[in-house]
């Protein structure tokens, strides 16, 4: 039997990296986890996940140790056949894509790594990235073959839609292409293959295009929730039985790591004439603002309010960008006192569910966990329930509808 491939995964112990990192060695090839955080290299080695993932756990114990390890140790690289690195690409503080982090760790990456390997970058980056990535490894006089493969998963869902979804490849080269070719038919059913800019492109517009739709949904939330109509009876008349509307989402914040920056990312690349996303970022980060400018009519200064979840969506533990944090933040200045619960979040400022509900009068559902769903509510207590969660309840209590200008077409 040939001996197995052995993969790097640089970044390894991220939300990406490790799923992806999991599965590579359950088909049996061998697979460090490179990451810089020894916190998580120290979890994820005794069998623990960092992170909330669907699935993740049982398969990580089946292989670790066996064809898993995580790492901080960059000499893994020097035996690897293939590197792939999962590091982030945040956005800056003034909106504008920043690759240092992915360059740094590429560098890093090039020192250690034999001529003959695959380096296969797997973060989203700007288009043109993996142009200049090639072009750097070929100044180097480097014989390594490149290939840009997005990763595509959805947070919480990655053990399912790795072995699901078509694998979205890309290379300069045919021999690159071919090894990230069969690189991701282990792990899938299908490669879909492209140039480098045109994956690139392809993952932008994925996150993009469900930026916009979300905000389709937000703006559409707050122009019938402004006129005191209940978003959710229009959203079932029009969804019901009617095939053209299937993709019209529920309103609901539209945050966590990679939508807003990859519609920035796009912005960015578009030289800022991207007015779609511009506008949906208006809109889902305009979100918490028309919550509390609902609230105003309930006194808020004199009211506790408590906001349920914090993570960036439902049955995740990831707290990155996540608008609960935002809607936070107003709160404080406006109100008497916040009180914030999860039951995953990582944040020691967090109070329990039950001390939550007693304490405030007011309740906003900041992210839909299943735990949520049966919550006893007493009544009395005003509910701000954006994503329908409680459709028995929202109607009930929510405000009145904010400001409508006199002659603005209320019946
Ligand atoms: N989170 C998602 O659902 C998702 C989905 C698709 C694509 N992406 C993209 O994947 C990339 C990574 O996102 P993520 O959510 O996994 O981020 P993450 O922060 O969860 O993981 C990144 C990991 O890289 C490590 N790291 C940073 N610098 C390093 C270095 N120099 N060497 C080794 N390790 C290093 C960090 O410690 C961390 O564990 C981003 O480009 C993101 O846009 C994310």
């Amino acid at each position: 039997m040939p001996t197995p491939e052995n993969v790097v995964v640089v970044g390894g112990c991220g939300h990406v990296g490790l799923p992806l990192g999991i599965v590579l060695a359950s088909r049996g090839l061998s697979v460090s986890l490179l990451d810089i955080d020894a916190a998580k290299v120290e979890t994820i080695n005794s069998g623990i996940m960092p992170f909330r993932e669907d699935g993740a756990e049982p398969i990580l114990k089946q292989v670790l140790g066996k064809t898993l390890r995580a790492t901080t140790d960059p000499d893994c690289l020097r035996s690897a056949d293939i590197v792939i690195t999962v590091v982030g690409t945040p956005v800056d503080r003034h909106l504008n894509p920043t690759v240092h982090e992915l360059y740094r760790s590429l560098d890093n990456v090039l020192q250690y790594v034999q001529d003959g390997a695959l380096l296969v970058l797997r973060s989203t980056v700007s288009p043109g990235v993996t142009k200049l990535v090639y072009q750097r490894i070929r100044s180097l006089g480097r014989d390594i073959d490149l290939a840009f493969c997005p990763e595509r998963i959805a947070e919480g869902n990655a053990m399912e839609e790795l072995v699901k979804l078509p694998q979205i490849i890309s290379a300069f080269e045919p021999a690159a292409m071919r090894r990230a070719r069969e690189l991701f038919l282990t792990i899938a059913p299908t490669v879909i293959e492209l140039t480098p800019l045109e994956a690139e492109l392809a993952k932008l517009f994925t996150n993009s295009w469900r930026y916009l739709n979300f905000a389709i949904s937000n703006q559409f939330y707050m122009l019938a929730e402004t006129y005191g109509l209940d978003f959710y009876r229009i959203h079932d008349a029009v969804t019901r039985e009617y095939p053209r509307m299937r993709s019209f989402a529920r309103a609901g914040f539209a945050a966590g790591p990679c939508l807003l920056k990859d519609t920035l990312q796009l912005s960015a690349f578009s030289g800022n004439n991207f007015f779609l996303g511009h506008a949906a970022m208006l809109v889902n980060e305009g979100l918490p603002n028309f919550i509390i400018s609902q609230l105003r009519q309930v006194d808020l200064a004199s009211k506790r309010v408590a906001i349920l979840g914090m993570a960036f969506k439902g049955d995740s533990d990831d707290i990155r960008d996540s608008l609960s944090y935002k809607l936070k933040k107003l709160l404080e200045v406006e109100c008497k006192e916040v009180l914030c619960t999860d039951p995953f979040a990582p944040d020691p400022e967090l109070v329990p569910l039950d001390e939550a509900v007693r304490q405030a009068e007011v309740i906003v559902l900041g992210a839909p966990h299943s735990v949520y769903r049966d919550l006893q509510i007493p009544s009395g207590k005003v509910v701000v329930d954006i994503w329908n969660y409680w459709p028995e309840r929202r109607r009930d209590t929510m405000p009145t509808p904010v400001t409508v200008a006199a002659g603005e077409g209320r019946p």
